[in-house]
């Protein structure tokens, strides 16, 4: 874990969770690759990776705290001009290059294969059951790509690896071999939600204004492939910040671009600082409040990758952690919110030479 710098008033507490011994921990166990468990991994594109024999690749699991069991994710690399092995399983993925380009196909057992190209900064997702293959399209670098998944959720829920690798159920009203079911076409589900099967560069794709979150806040969502997973892209400028808030566990959040910190912390007890960068990657606590900063001179943007779709929810209700404290939700508002939150900010931004633009504490109050 990246230590923090300047905020010595926030003491480090151990939120580890007990780790547990589930079906998906002895299988994720059996795969002959590190487990990083934790709270916080600090670099995806530098982490070490051993040879992955069932993908035929190298690669690490990521298991952290805030997961509740719902997610994992992990990070796999194909050597150069080579291609993983061909895989299926009961678990949903989602897939972000983090680096290289190369293609992927993905067919039912019956009916046609479909290939598409992607690149770094790429997003998509694996239609639930589906085959699919991971090329590399470069014969003189490895191509690294990041999953987050719900293999957890489902090892549990039915203990039998042979069910969940070996299941020759397709889902063919979610994926039947479309022509341009990865074409990146986009169809707009609601206000900020789009639907589609590919991003082509989600370090590029340009966000909708969302200030309700915070000043300057911009985000997109993401419903892919009929999925119960989801995702968004958000991204703040220079000198601002979001709100905090709280939901439940399982949502992956990492650093495309940008340089800062999140804080995090269950009610009423010690704030933990992690600093980030681009390759990060953090995941909040179920319940626990967090809080994003960009504390640098050039804007920043995450992608969250988690269990939370808006097409298809495992919870009715709307979803609170956008709606303020006041009203019953799970968001702080600025007037509300602690202010060494903002000193801290201050602080940060003055290191990095990045001019605050947030209004004047106490807020709109006296502005
Ligand atoms: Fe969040």
């Amino acid at each position: 874990m990246a230590e923090g710098n300047g905020a010595p008033s926030y003491e480090r507490i151990d939120c580890k969770v007990e780790v547990m011994d589930t079906p998906y921990d002895r299988w994720a166990s059996s795969q002959g690759i590190d487990v990083i468990r934790g709270f916080f991994v600090d670099d995806l594109y530098t982490m070490p990776l051993k040879w992955w024999n069932r993908l035929g690749g190298y690669g690490a699991y990521i298991m952290l705290d805030g997961t509740g069991y719902l997610d994992d994710a992990y990070v796999c690399a194909i050597p150069p001009g080579k291609s993983l092995n061909a895989q299926r399983h009961m678990f949903e993925a989602l897939i972000y290059v983090l680096d290289g380009r190369g293609a992927t196909t993905v067919w039912q057992s019956s009916g046609p294969k479909q290939s598409f190209e992607w690149q770094t900064g790429s997003l998509f997702a694996i239609p639930l059951n589906a085959r699919y293959q991971h090329f590399n399209g470069q014969g003189d670098r490895e191509a690294r790509l990041l999953a987050v998944t719900t293999a957890p959720l489902i090892f549990n829920l039915f203990r039998s690896e042979d069910f969940v690798l070996n299941n020759s159920y397709a889902f063919t009203d979610r994926f039947s071999g479309e022509e341009g079911y990865f074409g990146g076409k986009g169809v707009l589900y609601s206000d900020r939600v789009v639907e589609t099967n590919f991003v082509a560069d989600a370090t590029s794709i340009e966000p909708v204004a969302w200030t309700e979150r915070g000043k300057g806040n911009a985000t997109i969502f993401f419903e892919m492939a009929q999925s119960m997973m989801g995702s968004h892209v958000s991204r703040f400028p220079v000198g601002l910040y979001k709100k905090a808030h709280r939901h439940g566990p399982g949502a992956h959040v990492f650093i495309l671009s940008g340089k800062g910190y999140s804080l995090l912390w269950p009610e009423g007890k010690e704030r933990i600082r992690v600093d980030w960068t681009r390759g990060s990657i953090v995941v909040p606590p179920e319940g626990w409040f967090h809080q994003h900063f960009n504390s640098g001179a050039e804007p920043a943007r995450y992608l969250a990758l988690k269990v939370i779709s808006r097409k298809f929810k495992l919870q009715p209700g709307k979803i609170q952690s956008d709606v303020p404290l006041a009203y019953g939700g799970w968001q702080i508002e600025y007037d509300d919110e602690d202010p060494e939150i903002r000193r801290i900010f201050e602080e940060e931004c003055a290191k990095s030479g990045a001019e605050v633009k947030m209004p004047k504490f106490p807020w709109q109050r006296l502005t």
